[in-house]
């Protein structure tokens, strides 16, 4: 069969080249897909990327399903338009995608389903936010509304901060209609995880779960980014957490969203704050969700995967997800971003990168940030590359990665040097 992949960084280049270790699987495409899923045996790009086009593409080539990647095309209707030609497809649609799109219509849901979440208020007038601002204390979290690619979450240590925050996104609108709303929420303390499960609109499936390091530097310092690493499995989510986090978060979101006329379909990725205490006593609060996974915790959950990913597909788009499984390698798995020099703000492109270890089962080197000119491959975005291997303890999996890393080289290369510290057995109580 034929598949199709939508997106263009590392997640994708991941989520392809598990689905085409499945020995039913003939290509699979990747819109627009990058320098590293254009040189992939099995995987081809295909430079298309207005619905339309992609519709037509995958009738033609009689694609068998299509996953999504990022968010903004889910949050465009990406899985209504599939649906409407007829087409397999696995995403929320644009209504259900809201739980990303709008941190409004996630807070007020959570609200009404009883989901927990830090307290908040949503505020168009920036009068209104600041007095509200003034009442709550510092530290305190001003969002966006909308989708603003990362950019749009203030984690506010002083009350002026929380205040500069608030002219930002509503004063001076600089995140344009993104920010004409905004969310100011509590600030939670704790330690963050991942949590990401599929859903076909009445079922469940749990992936492995997972940790990424948000900060662009060492200790979690610095300016947040997509993500500079992470590792599979969080060993903070012990099997007792795992069953707390399933019936007092995921399985409220999937009823609750049914409950609304807006049955769930896709991945569902719930950014988690864990409190301190033993497990029976944490506090467990949903950050975010986001309709889609991860990215880089995709890279570290593919290389666990030992099953056909294309039949667990085919349960979810068939509603039966309750009768498929996923085998998990039990080894840890452990992703390193690479950077382009000024990433985040304003990422270089073009520069030549050398020295990629030949990918094999226990080490995979995922593009994002890359593209091919004249055969040569160069930087081409903020995050390039995540070094991502398999060993059997998390300090094996750091060496592993970090002696691959060194290999790897491109002008101004960012990275961090301590992904997966949380994981090692000296961070945990
Ligand atoms: P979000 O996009 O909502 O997940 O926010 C991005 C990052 O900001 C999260 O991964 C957290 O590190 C931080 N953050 C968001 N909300 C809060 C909160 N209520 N308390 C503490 N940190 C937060
Ligand atoms: N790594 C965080 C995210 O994908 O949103």
């Amino acid at each position: 069969m034929k598949l199709l992949v939508i997106g263009a960084g590392g997640r994708e280049h991941a989520l392809a080249w598990r689905l085409a270790q499945s020995p039913r699987v003939q290509t699979v495409y990747v819109a627009p897909g990058n320098g590293g899923t254009g040189h992939t045996p099995q995987l081809q790009n295909l430079d298309v990327d207005d619905t339309e086009g992609l519709i037509d593409f995958a009738r033609r080539e009689k694609i068998a399903f299509t996953v999504v990647g990022p968010e903004a095309p889910l949050a465009a209707g990406i899985v209504d338009a599939f649906r409407a030609a007829g087409l397999r497809i696995f995403g929320p649609t644009r209504e259900a995608a809201q739980l990303e799109s709008s941190k409004d219509y996630a807070k007020s849901f959570m609200q009404r389903h009883g989901i927990p979440t830090a307290a908040h208020q949503t505020f168009t007038d920036p009068a209104a936010a600041k007095a509200y601002i003034l009442g709550r204390g510092a530290p305190i979290v001003v969002k966006a509304d909308g989708l603003a690619a990362g950019k749009g979450v203030v984690v506010a240590a002083t009350l002026d901060e929380a205040t500069a925050a608030v002219d930002h996104m509503l004063g001076d609108g600089r995140l344009g209609a993104a920010g004409a709303r905004v969310v100011v929420e509590d600030f939670l303390e704790g330690e963050e995880a991942s949590f990401i499960v599929m859903c076909d609109g009445h079922h469940v499936l749990a992936l492995a779960t997972s940790q990424d390091h948000k900060r662009l530097n060492d200790g979690d310092q610095g300016p947040n980014t997509g993500g500079m690493g992470a590792y599979s499995p969080a060993p903070i989510i012990t099997p007792a957490l795992h069953n707390r986090i399933m019936r007092e978060i995921i399985l409220p979101t999937m009823q609750g969203m049914a409950r609304d006329g807006i049955p769930y379909t896709g991945f569902l990725y719930a950014g988690l704050m864990i409190g301190p205490g033993a497990d029976a006593a944490r506090s467990l609060k949903v950050l975010e969700f986001n309709c889609r996974l991860g990215d880089p915790e995709t890279q570290p959950i593919m290389m666990r995967i030992k099953s056909d990913l294309t039949t667990v597909f085919e349960h979810a788009l068939s509603g039966t997800l309750d009768q498929a499984e996923i085998d998990w390698d039990r080894r840890t798995a452990l992703g390193v971003v690479l950077a382009a020099a000024g990433y985040p703000e304003s990422p270089r492109k073009g520069d030549p990168i050398s020295g990629l270890a030949p990918d094999t089962d226990t080490c995979m080197i995922f593009h994002a940030g890359t593209a091919l000119r004249d055969q040569a491959l160069v930087t081409n975005g903020g995050r390039v590359l995540c070094v991502t291997v398999l060993a059997d303890s998390i300090r094996r999996a750091q060496q592993a990665a970090y002696d691959a890393v060194s290999q790897t080289v491109f002008e101004g290369r960012q990275f961090r040097r301590d992904i997966g510290w949380r994981a090692l057995p000296a961070a945990r109580p």
